[in-house]
């Protein structure tokens, strides 16, 4: 599984989503529900984002999850966590998420390296350009940039 908060998704997500999916039989992205973090968008808005998005890999499934990672996975029967590695400063937290998720659960961290192409790319980053009014229809895909620039007219959010 793939978990994250892409709040939204970005093509950093979507390059790490469709590598992993030709590695695995199945790849569940699972978006966390996050009670303590009001995002952008709702989580039923970023599960229709994804799932627009990664329907061409034909072996994605999208859902939610809240509370412990391991839970889920766990209820699920999935023994792989699969995560995107930008750069150095990604990896000091992962590396411990990923020993804390094996202590818990034996659950397994595999780490993809992102194209460099999307390495400085983040969905605080994305929303962050958008709401000054800056042009960020090269870092998501179109829907999401849609549904981006009718957030930010909106909301300012
Ligand atoms: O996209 P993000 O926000 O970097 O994703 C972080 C995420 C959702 C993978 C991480 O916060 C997580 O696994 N949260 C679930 C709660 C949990 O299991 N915490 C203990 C981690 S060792």
């Amino acid at each position: 599984m793939c978990p994250g908060s892409f709040d939204p998704v970005t093509n950093g997500h979507l390059d790490v989503i469709e590598r992993a999916s030709r590695l695995y039989d199945e790849l569940v992205v699972a978006v966390l529900v996050n009670d303590k973090k009001h995002g952008m968008f709702t989580v039923a808005e970023r599960i229709e984002l994804i799932t627009m998005t990664t329907a061409d890999c034909g072996n994605v499934v999208v859902d939610s999850f809240a509370g412990l990672l391991v839970d889920y996975c766990r209820a699920h029967q999935i023994d792989t966590v699969l995560k995107g590695l930008r750069a150095t400063s990604d990896f000091d937290y992962e590396l411990q998420m990923a020993q804390m998720n094996r202590e818990l659960a034996g659950v397994e961290t595999v780490f993809l390296p992102t194209n460099p192409e999307h390495s400085y790319l983040s969905s605080s980053l994305v929303k962050e350009v958008a709401r000054f009014g800056g042009d960020v229809s090269r870092f998501v895909p179109a829907d999401v940039h849609a549904r981006l620039s009718e957030k930010v007219a909106t909301r300012g959010d």
